[in-house]
């Protein structure tokens, strides 16, 4: 029998939560903050490792949006992007669909174009090389103004050509998604795809909200869906896909243990379930690291693993012709893995 490892590597599988800004390795960091002459409040690498003992999402939040000021031009986002995308292809990603933070960058005078100029050539060259498609994902910055959200929407819209879709992200509580209705109304209308982090701290409500309110295609997170009966149901019938993130959970603490983790629960009341990284430069693994986490902590079979990487597919924004083939090739894969 080959390795549970090898076999998920050779799953062809799509990353749908992946905040480019969180694969910033340390050692990127130091570098390019000394090309720009940028000073961290950490002394080196070991020392800024040593703050990523997260309590929560707003612990990470401030050491993640603190570590962005080092991304400036658009080689330093090239550099982000193409690091990721190749240690992503060497895990079996054949897909992505990446977010950024443009006020992240746009609120320290980095010019949106100069952020997707960087992201769009990582992403072209990916492609190139390694035959990997994608989509990027402009998210609003939820703890700032709808107005502040509604300003960005117009750069992002500037650049429709390769921006496929719109997201919400950062601190959740107290900032719940119909805060954002008119600017998802106009990205929907716009023809941008929307997705929105929720049920990942916040209550089950803000997941109603973000698909009565925003009409999102997909939940982010959404594990807290759990605590809602009606939800999950509804969640298993329209086939929602939750973009969920182990790993992250953990660090976060979302839940205590990998062992307490609700993804195979999930998985087995038939909602649509993805594994992703989210961050994964600060939570200890990337896509690989996360499906064999839950593979060994949950103990998933070969069969779910199979069928994780298929929601993967079914729940991304890849066209039917490209849906199929890959589904096919999963298939095909999880075929010769029962045959070993
Ligand atoms: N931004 C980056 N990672 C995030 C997460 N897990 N939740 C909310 N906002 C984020
Ligand atoms: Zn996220």
């Amino acid at each position: 029998m080959r390795s549970r490892e090898a076999y998920v590597r050779a799953l062809p599988k799509a990353e749908l939560h992946l905040h480019i800004e969180g694969t910033l390795e340390p050692e990127l960091a130091f570098r390019l903050a000394q090309k720009h002459g940028v000073a961290l409040p950490y002394a080196d690498v070991a020392e800024l490792r040593a703050a990523y003992d997260f309590t929560d999402l707003q612990s990470f939040l401030d050491v993640y949006y603190a570590l962005a000021d080092v991304l400036q031009d658009a080689d330093d986002f090239y550099e982000l992007a193409l690091s990721y995308l190749q240690r992503a292809h060497e895990q079996g990603v054949v897909h992505v669909e990446i977010f950024f933070d443009p006020q992240t960058h746009t609120a320290r005078g980095v010019a949106f174009g100069t952020v997707v100029e960087g992201l769009h050539r990582a992403l072209i060259e990916a492609e190139r090389r390694f035959g990997m498609t994608h989509r990027l994902i402009a998210c609003f910055l939820r703890h700032l103004s709808a107005a502040d959200a509604m300003l960005t929407l117009d750069e992002v819209l500037a650049h429709r050509e390769i921006i496929a879709a719109v997201g919400l992200d950062s601190s959740e509580v107290g900032h719940p998604p119909s805060k954002f209705a008119a600017v998802f109304e106009i990205a929907r209308e716009q023809g941008l795809f929307t997705v929105a982090h929720a049920g990942e701290e916040g209550p089950p409500a803000y997941i109603h909200e973000a698909l009565d309110v925003l009409a999102v295609r997909r939940i982010d997170h959404g594990v807290r869906c759990e605590e809602d009966a009606e939800l999950m149901r509804r969640l298993a019938r329209e086939q929602i896909a939750l973009t969920v993130c182990p790993l992250s959970n953990v660090k976060l603490g979302v839940f205590e243990r990998i062992e307490q983790h609700n993804l195979k629960r999930l998985l087995e009341a038939g909602l649509r379930v993805t594994v992703n990284s989210d961050d994964p430069a600060y939570f200890g693994g990337y896509l690989l690291e996360n499906y064999l986490a839950v593979e060994r902590a949950l103990g998933l079979t070969s069969e779910q693993l199979a069928i994780l990487a298929r929601n993967s597919i079914e729940g991304s924004f890849l066209d039917a012709a490209a849906k199929r083939r890959w589904l096919a090739a999963i298939d095909e894969c999880a075929r010769a893995e029962l045959a070993y």
